[in-house]
């Protein structure tokens, strides 16, 4: 590959980092409406607090399910199997619920 290729190549890869993969799973105040429904407490900041979490402790073994990839029920079910796996705290468990709930309620 010469030095042109190579340069454009990295181009490419540092663009689609920044801009498709975490905006794929961002919260928005669609999701925060959503989810209030839920939780009537909830905040912004616990929704970005919910994706950072499962973005560092849920992608180690199996590479990260989009939240609307799986139904509710399906997460209801696995959420407290993979509290144990990830070995979360229950302020963490919380917060990830909180997230994956709340974005999977919507369709945006
Ligand atoms: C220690 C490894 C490990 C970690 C960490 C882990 N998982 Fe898993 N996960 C698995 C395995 C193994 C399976 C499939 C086997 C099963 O059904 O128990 C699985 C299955 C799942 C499924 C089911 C997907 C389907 O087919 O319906 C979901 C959803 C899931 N994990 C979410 C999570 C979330 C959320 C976290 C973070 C809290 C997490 N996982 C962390 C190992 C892990």
């Amino acid at each position: 590959m010469n030095s042109k290729t190579k340069i454009i190549t990295l181009l490419c890869i540092a663009a689609f980092s920044v801009c498709c993969s975490p905006s794929l799973y961002k919260p928005t105040t669609v999701d925060l409406d959503a989810g209030k429904k839920l939780y009537t407490d909830l905040t912004i900041e616990q929704l970005n607090k919910g994706l950072q979490l499962y973005a560092d402790k849920c992608g180690s073994c199996h590479a990260l399910y989009k939240p609307r990839e799986i139904t509710p029920a399906r997460w209801t079910e696995m959420l407290p199997e993979m509290k144990t796996k990830a070995q979360l705290t229950d302020k963490e468990y919380d917060l990830i619920t909180r997230y994956l709930k709340s974005k999977n309620a919507t369709t945006n």
